[in-house]
């Protein structure tokens, strides 16, 4: 729950000043990807028990989505020692321990290894971007907001120390190649989280595609740069492929609890937010649906829900200036100004609108729903 930094009738509209941009640039996010395999014998376990197992996982793991963006993705076929990623993204690192903790204790935790586990955060580069709109650019790098791509290509990832020795200016040369060979690939995604200090590595890289082959393209074409030559460690390299949490944990074997579902037909899905009890007006919620972060906003008693990524640089708006009167939000990084109740961008910068969601109270409890599939 939270409360917005304050309600005024009169936004305000200049630009941040620096200090103010400073701030919010430390902000970041916590990252974590944990590989789970199972031990064989839960293979020959009876199917009525493996059942059971499953669906006391599945909705142990589904309880976080209340706490944390959490995307399942199979490694079952890619990789010969972890089978399930669950990819988490979260604002403090405790609610990781607290999944791992509840995944442990269920009946199948008993049976699960954890097989790799990397802990980063999102961070600002060093390095100028120097195409595009770079302040937009550096500020989305804060925030992991994962495609529906099909496939996620992980690594973790050392540089040599030669490298930090170099200046900035002669680092920066060297990456300017290396962004000009990226930009030739743009079905290729990338999230870059950083880890110097807590944990072995440097960075822990996440490419996004639903190209495979692009990907490997991309991959060999950077060993030719100069950049290569500063690699001291890219390996393990997990190739997994996005799908939902029981099909991820049906691929793990069994019997099967994933309903099929035909993605041709428009269905809905709930998440549960808190009790009505808990959300007072003037207060707003975040909640994450189908792999996004929602934010709910209580306006004078009433609930509406809008994606919580701004759509121009994915500023968090739960946090931005709320104006009841006019039910409109001010986004607290670059002052673009939504309507709550449509998405629709009315002020500012903001071109783009913001997705709504469904929202209903079922027995004193708020509940927030989108359709998805369909053609
Ligand atoms: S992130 Fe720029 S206006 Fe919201």
């Amino acid at each position: 729950m939270g409360k917005p930094a304050f309600l005024s009738k009169k936004p305000p509209m200049t630009k941040p000043s620096a200090e103010e941009r400073a701030q919010r640039l430390t902000k970041r996010q916590y990252v974590r990807f944990a590989f789970y395999k199972v031990d064989p014998v839960w293979r020959r376990l009876p199917a009525d028990e493996q059942m059971e197992h499953k669906r006391e996982l599945l909705e142990v793991i589904k309880s976080f989505n209340r706490r944390m963006l959490l995307r399942p993705y199979s490694t079952m076929g890619t990789r010969a020692d972890a089978e399930i990623l669950l990819w988490q993204i979260a604002e403090s690192p405790d609610v990781f321990q607290d999944l791992a903790k509840a995944v442990m204790k269920t009946q199948m935790g008993g049976y699960l290894e954890m097989a790799y586990s990397y802990l980063s955060q999102t961070k600002r580069s060093v390095y100028e971007i120097r195409f595009g709109d770079e302040e937009e650019a550096e500020e989305e790098r804060l925030v992991i907001d994962p495609s529906e791509a099909k496939y996620l290509f992980v690594y973790p990832f050392i540089k040599t120390r030669d490298w930090y020795q170099m200046s900035q200016m002669a680092r920066q040369g060297v990456m300017d190649e290396h962004i000009v060979v990226g930009r030739k690939y743009p079905s290729i995604r990338l999230n870059t989280t950083y880890s110097f200090g807590i944990d072995d590595y440097e960075f822990i890289v996440a490419f996004e595609t639903d190209e495979p082959s692009d990907f490997l393209d991309l991959v060999q074409e950077l060993r030719e740069t100069e950049s290569s030559k500063y690699t001291l460690q890219d390996t393990p390299l997990f190739s997994c492929i996005n799908m939902r949490l029981e099909e991820a944990i049906d691929a793990l074997g069994g019997p099967d609890i994933a309903e099929p579902i035909d993605d041709t037909v428009t269905r809905e899905v709930w998440q549960e937010v808190c009790p009505i009890d808990d959300f007072a007006p003037g207060e707003t919620q975040v909640v994450y649906l189908e792999g996004k972060m929602v934010g709910l906003f209580n306006i004078d008693g009433e609930i509406y829900a809008i994606n919580n990524r701004c759509t121009h640089a994915r500023g968090p708006l739960t946090e931005g200036t709320i104006n009841a009167e006019e039910c409109s939000v001010v986004c607290p990084w670059h002052y673009g100004k939504f309507d709550i109740k449509t998405g629709q961008p009315v002020d500012g910068i903001v071109r783009k609108p913001v997705e709504t969601y469904q929202v209903e109270i079922r027995d004193g409890v708020v509940y927030v729903g989108t359709k998805v599939g369909g053609e």
